[in-house]
């Protein structure tokens, strides 16, 4: 449907999000492979968690719902093989997780998505899984649908070639669902919420981070240098009898969908306060780049829930400033990307995003999505290859944009739309429910 956005008069108030999609996807697909019930509390009603939820359902999972949040009651034997058809629908962290899962199970799926997730390259997870012996068959292009046919695999030793954490989790759920080993060496470290759940309800799972150390320098040896002695920074070490045990799951406010709040707070100057959020560190590098352009930030009530920290943030706007963000920055902001876009059309001066081709096999190819509606606004934009240069304008006027299908692309112009002059419109608002169905709703909750 399209809807209208009007610009607002005041921003300001307090919300609470639905729980991290993230952290949900992985409660699902743990309790296939738990050894006893999870409790879970907070799971998200978006599309995409109810995806991860129902492909559970399928392969023998006793969905049981109660006032507190549901008992996932894992299934005594695996009710689905490589015919079965799993509708991953839109997300890419249930068709990837769930492929690992089946590879190394007895039991298979064959996978199929809609027509955003049947273009997203899955030859990512279908290459390491095939080199622990895994019998996937995709189409032509390694892409949708994956027919799956369970087997017991053997261990892997991985240098990750992509910063993934669907790819690692991928694996990690492969290696538990066949009781062998596997080690994942990450050079860029990516979001560890798999890690933090196995650790949490269950045991086997060892981190070990590569600490750089001091060398002599071999041109002066009067001075030395930080080295790190591996070629990564962490291990990640799966031991083949590694289980879930099963315990209680209370899923965080999602930090992605925050970030829409938080950004509206910076671009309008006002104050925005999001309750119970979701703050584990590998997902936060929107708090570091709301400090570099000049917002202000608070956190309070800070506390540890599950094995993931959370807590209430305050985000206060202030005069934007550009930013040049590249490396292991942008793999931080992976997900907030078009927000920081977003809240660069409206800074002083050119925000430079680099090492973001990720973005371009997303939901969308998001750096074109992010490019053509900034044009809309008269923004001076520069698609790059891996990235996006853009040069913040004055007294923008409302646009008609296109969501391209995609939820983030959705959300972050309609912000956009409630600081321009002028009513704006978004071609088709309900790719929002994907992550985040009451989302206008929550907005209003904030504006005036
Ligand atoms: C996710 C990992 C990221 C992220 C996605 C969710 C996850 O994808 O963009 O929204 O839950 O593991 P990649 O692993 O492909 O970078």
């Amino acid at each position: 449907m399209r809807r209208i956005i009007k610009p607002v008069r005041k921003l300001g108030g307090t919300v609470r999000l639905p729980g991290d999609k993230s952290i949900a996807h992985r409660a699902a697909l743990f309790s296939i492979l738990s050894k006893a019930p999870l409790i879970v509390k907070n799971f998200p009603s978006g599309a995409d968690c109810q995806r991860s939820l129902a492909a559970a359902e399928t392969i023998g999972v006793r969905i049981e719902r109660n006032n507190d949040g549901m008992i996932l009651h894992p299934p005594a034997t695996f009710q689905s093989s490589e015919d079965t058809v799993i509708d991953c629908g839109n997300s890419g962290t249930t068709v990837r997780l769930l492929t690992g899962l089946l590879a190394g199970s007895t039991a298979g799926g064959t996978l199929i998505g809609d027509e955003s997730l049947s273009r997203r390259p899955m030859k990512r997870i279908i290459d390491p899984l095939t080199e622990m012996g895994a019998e996937i068959f995709a189409a032509e292009g390694g892409t949708l649908p994956l027919k799956v046919r369970g087997r017991k695999l053997t261990s892997l030793e991985y240098l990750m070639p992509v910063a993934s954490a669907q790819v690692k989790s991928s694996l990690l759920l492969a290696g538990l669902a066949s009781s062998c080993d596997v080690t994942i060496r990450e050079t860029i470290i990516t979001r560890n919420h798999t890690e933090l759940m196995l650790q949490e309800i269950g045991k086997g799972l060892e981190v070990r981070d590569i600490k750089a150390v001091a060398v002599e320098d071999p041109n002066d040896p009067r001075k030395r240098r930080m080295v790190r002695p591996e070629p990564y920074r962490r291990e990640i070490r799966l031991k083949a009898d590694a289980v879930i045990n099963g315990g209680e799951i209370d899923i965080p406010g999602d930090f992605s969908t925050a970030v829409f709040f938080m950004g509206a707070a910076a671009i309008s100057g006002q104050t925005v306060t999001i309750t119970d959020v979701g703050l584990n560190p590998t997902r936060t590098a929107m708090l570091d780049h709301l400090k570099a352009v000049g917002c202000k930030v608070d956190i309070d009530n800070r506390a540890t829930i599950s094995g993931e920290v959370r807590g209430d943030l305050k985000v206060t706007g202030g005069k934007l400033k550009p930013r040049k963000i590249s490396g292991d920055t942008t793999v931080g902001l992976i997900d907030e990307i078009p927000m920081v876009a977003v809240m660069a059309a409206f800074a002083t001066g050119t925000t430079i995003i680099r090492d973001a081709q990720e973005l371009r096999v997303k939901e969308s190819d998001r750096l074109m999505a992010i490019s053509e509606n900034l044009k809309k606004l008269g923004i001076k934009v520069g698609l790059l290859e891996d990235g996006l240069a853009i040069e913040g304008g004055k007294d923008l006027n409302g646009a008609d944009f296109e969501s391209f299908g995609d939820h983030r692309i959705a959300m972050a112009f309609s912000i956009a739309g409630l600081f321009l002059h002028g009513p704006s419109s978004i071609d088709d608002d309900s790719s929002v429910s994907v992550s985040c169905p009451d989302f206008y709703k929550l907005v209003d909750q904030v504006t005036q």
